[in-house]
C-alpha cells in the first residue's frame, strides 16, 4: 500500500454534496414529523373544496423540524394543484406588514410594487388572492414587528389558511384582541426528537452528504449523543461539516471520533464566547448586522467603511464567517440576478 493511498488529494474533499449540510437544505422525505404534517394538510383541506381552510400555530424549540415541516407542505401543495397559492414567509427578514406584502406580491408574481404603500398593496394582494386561494406560513412570527398584515389576511382574503410557526406558544397571548378573536387557530406542538430519531435523522442526512464509509462508527455516534443532548439538529449539521473539514485538514479519507471531538470543543467554545469577548472591530461588524438584518453582505460591507470601517472585504468576510460560526449571525446563501449572494442576519440571542 503507498503511503499516501488513504490520503485526500489537494483539492479532493470528503463531502459529496455541500449543500445538503445546509440548514436550508430540505430533504426528499421528513421522517418522524409525518403526523404534524399530515395535522397540517387537514388544516388546508377545505381548501380544495373551495371552501376556507383553518389557521394553525406551530409551536416548539428550534432546531426540530418545524420550518422543514411547512416547507415540505408547501412543495407538496405545489405540485399537486394550482388553485392554491402556497406562500412561505420569514418575518425576521420581513418584520413589518410593508415588506410582508411586497414578499407576498413577489410570489404572486406581482412586480409593480414601487411607490406603492401598504395599503395599496393590501388592495393588489386581495384582487389576485381571491380569485384562487391561499396558504399562509409565516415564520418565526415573533420576530414580526406588527401585525396589520394578519388583521387583513383575516378580514380580505376569503379562502384561505394562515399557519403561523414561533417557539413559544405565549405569543399569542401578545396579539391584540381584533386579531386573536378572529384567528382561532389550532395549535400544533411540535416535541423533541429523542435519540433514536435525532439519529436517523443525522443519518439521513450523512447519506446525502457524504460518500458510503466515510464516518467512522464510533465518531458518527458521538455526534448523534451530541446533538441528542443539544436538542437541536441545526447544531448536528454544524458539527458534521466540522468534523468532516477537520478531517480534510488532516488529508484523513475517513471522519474519526477525534474530529468530531474536535468540533464539540469548537461549538462549545463559541457558545461561551460571548459578545464581550470580542475584538473591538469584530463587535462593530456585529453591531452594523444587529442594526440591519437581513441585507446582503456587500451592502453591509458599504456600511462599515461608511461607519469609518477599516479592513477590506477580504477581511470584513472573516469576520462574518468567524461570526457566523460562534453562532452570533446567521448566513444563508440566496440566488440573484448577478449571482449568488450572501444574506446575513441577526440571531435572537446574544445581543
Ligand atoms: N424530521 C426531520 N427529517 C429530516 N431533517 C430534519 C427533520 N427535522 C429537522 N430537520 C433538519 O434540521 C434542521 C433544522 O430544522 P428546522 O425545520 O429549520 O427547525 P426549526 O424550524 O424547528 O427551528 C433543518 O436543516 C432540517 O432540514
Ligand atoms: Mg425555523
Amino acid at each position: 500500500m503507498g503511503l499516501f493511498d488513504n490520503m485526500l488529494k489537494g483539492g479532493e474533499s470528503l463531502i459529496k454534496m455541500e449543500e445538503a449540510l445546509d440548514f436550508e437544505f430540505l430533504p426528499k422525505v421528513l421522517p418522524f414529523r409525518e403526523k404534524e404534517q399530515r395535522f397540517i394538510a387537514e388544516c388546508i383541506k377545505p381548501l380544495f373544496q373551495s371552501r376556507t381552510g383553518r389557521n394553525i400555530v406551530m409551536y416548539g424549540p428550534p432546531g426540530i423540524g418545524k420550518t422543514a415541516a411547512a416547507r415540505h407542505v408547501v412543495r407538496e401543495l405545489e405540485e399537486q394543484t394550482d388553485d392554491i397559492y402556497p406562500i412561505y414567509i420569514n418575518c425576521w427578514q420581513n418584520n413589518t406588514s410593508y415588506k410582508v406584502m411586497v414578499e407576498i406580491c413577489e410570489h404572486l408574481g406581482y412586480r409593480l410594487v414601487q411607490n406603492k404603500k401598504t395599503v395599496d398593496l393590501y388592495k393588489v394582494v386581495a384582487s389576485m388572492i381571491n380569485k384562487k386561494s391561499a396558504v399562509f406560513i409565516f415564520d418565526e412570527i415573533d420576530k414580526a414587528e406588527e401585525h396589520d398584515f394578519l388583521y387583513f389576511i383575516l378580514e380580505d382574503i376569503y379562502k384561505k389558511s394562515i399557519c403561523v410557526i414561533t417557539n413559544f406558544k405565549e405569543w399569542v397571548v401578545t396579539l391584540d384582541s381584533r386579531i386573536k378573536s378572529r384567528l382561532t387557530a389550532e395549535m400544533l406542538e411540535f416535541k423533541q426528537y429523542n435519540e433514536h430519531e435525532t439519529k436517523e435523522i443525522l443519518k439521513q442526512r450523512a447519506d446525502y452528504a457524504f460518500p458510503p464509509g466515510v464516518w467512522e462508527d464510533n465518531a458518527f455516534e458521538r455526534l448523534a449523543k451530541k446533538t441528542y443532548e443539544i436538542r437541536d439538529i441545526r447544531t448536528g449539521l454544524f458539527l458534521m461539516r466540522e468534523s468532516a473539514l477537520l478531517a480534510e485538514e488532516q488529508s484523513r479519507k475517513k471522519i474519526i471520533l477525534g474530529d468530531v471531538e474536535k468540533a464539540i470543543i469548537k461549538l462549545e467554545n463559541f457558545n461561551i464566547k460571548n459578545s464581550a469577548e470580542l475584538d473591538e472591530d469584530t463587535k462593530f461588524v456585529l453591531s452594523i448586522v444587529k442594526d440591519n438584518s437581513g441585507k446582503k453582505i456587500g451592502d453591509l460591507y458599504k456600511l462599515y467603511q461608511e461607519k469609518g470601517g477599516k479592513h477590506t472585504y477580504k477581511t470584513f468576510q472573516r469576520k462574518i464567517e468567524e461570526l457566523d460560526k460562534g453562532r452570533f449571525i446567521a448566513t444563508k446563501k440566496q440566488k440573484g440576478t448577478g449571482g449568488n449572494t450572501t444574506i446575513v442576519e441577526k440571531k435572537l440571542t446574544d445581543f
